[in-house]
């Protein structure tokens, strides 16, 4: 096996936990948090492959928030502009999950350039990372803003590879959404998928290379992988 000598993380879901909006949404329309978040993730999800088939390349943000009115218009709860600009707005401060810091550490100690290859915008994906006092864990901040089209395209996984100056054999790519992961493996990185909820590989053609339950598992196992 070729040496990796990078990592490219997805950001939403697999760094950064895009439910710690659910106690926000709460707020506003009380024991309906989880339930929102769920429909909001899944539809912003839909936004982004529809208008890469459409052509039509919305930024990140706009997307989330033509999800969020779509989510409240479905399920018949009134969402008022400033509540509508507020939640958006926190999906900007959204949480690491609680192991990602000190992984990250870790792995930027191993002496390997970190990268985020992200959906959302320039603006979004800085924001996110500066709210958590994460920025000084990577090397490269990689939006698909400069291809305007969505991941899974095959154009958005070629950004890192030509941002970070490596072969796509040489990165690990590591995302939580196995839609992610497949379309990362079928550009040709080798993936490491986080499995976080037990949940089942997409059935697109592709395995991943690696699959952890928690981003703080992965020091070890790419020790072993670079080893090999
Ligand atoms: C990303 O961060 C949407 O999770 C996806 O690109």
């Amino acid at each position: 096996m070729t040496t990796i000598k990078g990592i490219v993380f997805d950001l939403y879901g697999t760094l950064y936990d895009v439910h710690s909006v659910a106690r926000h949404c709460s707020e506003y329309f009380p024991g309906r948090g989880l339930e929102i978040s769920m429909i909001w993730r899944q539809k912003q999800l839909e936004y982004t492959w529809l208008r890469s088939l459409m052509g039509h390349y919305l930024s990140f943000e706009e997307a989330t928030d033509d999800a969020l009115r779509y989510t409240c218009s479905h399920l018949k709860l009134p969402l008022k502009e400033d509540v509508r600009a507020t939640l958006c707005n926190e999906y900007l401060k959204i949480q690491p999950y609680p192991e990602v810091p000190a992984a990250l550490a870790e792995l930027q100690a191993m002496g390997l350039p970190l990268a985020i290859l992200s959906n959302g915008s320039v603006r979004s994906i800085q924001s996110v990372v500066n709210h958590s006092g994460l920025e000084g864990r990577f090397a490269y901040l990689i939006s698909v803003e400069h291809v305007k089209v969505f991941k899974p395209h095959p154009d958005v996984y070629a950004l890192a590879e030509k941002t970070m100056g490596l072969h796509r054999s040489e990165i690990l790519f590591v995302s939580s959404n196995a839609w992610d992961a497949s379309g990362a493996r079928h550009f040709g990185y080798p993936v490491c998928w986080i499995n976080r909820a037990g949940g089942t590989f997409e059935e697109l053609g592709q395995q991943p290379d690696h699959m952890v339950s928690r981003l703080d598992e992965l020091p070890l196992r790419l020790g072993e992988v670079v080893s090999r």
